[in-house]
């Protein structure tokens, strides 16, 4: 490509010469030292714009190849560039998270539909062992997750990855940390089948073990309006209704989005300042704070540890998994960028769940993605922050290093994006 464009801008250069020199310097009545004059002056000026264009070339190739496996999939920007994107993107209104999640071809959802997949959620019988239900895992007490590092399934079997919360999932386009599944129902099919979760041989299998169960038959009936509902399909799709209605209340950064400015404290306000200032929502675009939000989508996956270069990486074991990135591509594992939703309940983070302070998890984040350093001292600067409640802006903060007392103020304000441990009633107003 570049070798064509410099020999067309060479052939162009050559062309324009000898129309010159023999044309227009002829007309002009030129002396033939003028034209000499004439024809080396230009021939320097195309060889100074060919350079041009190959230096630019070679620099746009080098940058492209230090994230070899994010071509085609909205590439987060190489390092050098990465301060200019961030300015473009850190500013802008901030978005509340809506009543309701969106429902496949925007049917509504039916509520003796929603109350069988409520069930089946909690159905340990869906289990090989008959003690696992989804809700083993997924609790609403713990914030849609559990509190352990890695999740515990079937005869006291552990997975490798840390459970997320099923809450508000149902805004996201893309599941599981390396985001293979591309719908809940899609999503609901691998936990029931995983061998180390609950453990059923096939989706036939359970197709079956729902029929043989007691009570069902009638709720698939009336849910689905005919008498041979049980069906895989049927039963993913009951689930995923249920986990579509499971939406976590009200917090408070959607309060103060919508207008209720006392609903975050001065600490919280600087939080959000900082989360906009420093970059984070680059990738946790609100109002999921995920990139694979279905509402204002921001490229879903990121690439993780961005810099590795610092001791986190290896003290937590952060990049021997490599999720959704090829097995041959070198360089930084491919993640889905998690939703920060109801964040303060979900630890321990990361994937492999092997960090068990939200505090943690932000220092690691400012110097793993955005190479800020971090330092255990507090600041003392005092921004001036403004928040316009009309435009829904607010102005961003940005230190040269991230001080202990930011660290505290982003987790106040990841705080304000969780709702209450104590509350476990699902529904947003609208
Ligand atoms: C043994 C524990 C366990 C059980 C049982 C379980 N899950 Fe999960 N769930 C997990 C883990 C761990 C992950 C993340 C796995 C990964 O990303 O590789 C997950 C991921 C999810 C997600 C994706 C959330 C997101 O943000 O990507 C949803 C939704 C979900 N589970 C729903 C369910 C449903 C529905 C069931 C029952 C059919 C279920 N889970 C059963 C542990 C469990
Ligand atoms: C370049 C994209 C990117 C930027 C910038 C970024 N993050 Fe993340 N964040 C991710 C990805 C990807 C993950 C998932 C990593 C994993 O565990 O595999 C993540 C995970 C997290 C988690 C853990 C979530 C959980 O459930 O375990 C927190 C908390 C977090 N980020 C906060 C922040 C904060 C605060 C900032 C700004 C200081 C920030 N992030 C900047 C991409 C990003």
């Amino acid at each position: 490509m570049l070798i064509i464009v410099m020999v067309a801008c060479a052939a162009a250069g050559i062309m324009a010469l000898n129309l010159i020199s023999s044309e227009l310097a002829g007309r002009a009545g030129m002396s033939r030292s003028g034209r000499v004059l004439l024809s080396a002056g230009l021939g320097m000026g195309v060889i100074a714009v060919s350079l041009k264009v190959f230096i630019v070339g070679y620099l746009m190739e080098k940058t492209k190849d230090l994230h070899p496996e994010l071509h085609g999939i909205q590439a987060s920007p190489a390092p050098q560039l990465y301060s200019r994107h961030l300015e473009s993107t850190f500013t802008g209104k901030w978005h509340a998270l809506p009543a309701a999640a969106p429902t496949p071809g925007g049917q509504p959802l039916r509520p003796e539909l929603v109350a069988l997949g409520q069930r089946l959620f909690n159905e340990k019988g869906l289990s090989t062992t008959g003690d696992v239900a989804c809700s083993s895992c997924h609790k609403l007490e713990a914030g849609g997750g559990d509190d352990a590092r890695v999740s515990t399934g079937i005869d006291g079997l552990r997975g490798n990855r840390n459970t997320p919360t099923f809450l508000d999932a149902a805004f996201l386009s893309r599941l599981f940390w390396d985001g293979r599944a591309g719908s809940l129902e899609d999503q609901a099919g691998g936990p029931l089948t995983n061998p180390v979760e609950m453990g059923m041989p096939s989706l036939d299998a359970v197709e079956d073990t729902v029929r043989a169960l007691p009570g069902y038959a009638g709720d698939f009936a009336k849910s689905f309006g005919e008498p041979q509902a049980i069906t895989t399909d049927n039963i993913l799709h009951a689930i995923a209704s249920y986990e579509r209605t499971a939406v976590s209340p009200d917090t408070a950064y959607d309060r103060f989005v919508r207008g209720d400015t006392t609903a975050l404290s001065p600490k919280q306000i600087r939080g959000m300042a900082l989360f906009a200032g420093l970059g984070c929502r680059t990738c946790h675009l609100d109002p999921t704070f995920s990139a694979a939000g279905k509402i204002r989508p921001a490229g879903v996956f990121k690439p993780f540890p961005i810099f590795s270069d610092n001791p986190y990486v290896r003290r937590y074991d952060l990049a021997s998994d490599r999720g959704a990135a090829d097995a041959e591509s070198k360089g930084a594992g491919l993640w889905r960028v998690p939703s920060l939703r109801n964040v303060a309940q979900t630890a321990p983070y990361f994937h492999n769940g092997s960090v068990a302070t939200l505090e943690e998890a932000i220092r690691i984040m400012v110097v793993t993605q955005l190479r800020k350093s971090v330092v255990a001292t507090t600041g003392n600067e005092q921004p001036a922050i403004l928040w316009d409640a009309g435009r829904q802006t607010l102005t961003p903060y940005r230190p040269r290093v991230v001080s202990a007392d930011d660290v505290e103020a982003l987790a106040a304000f990841l705080n304000s994006l969780s709702v209450d441990a104590s509350n476990t009633a699902l529904s947003r107003s609208p």
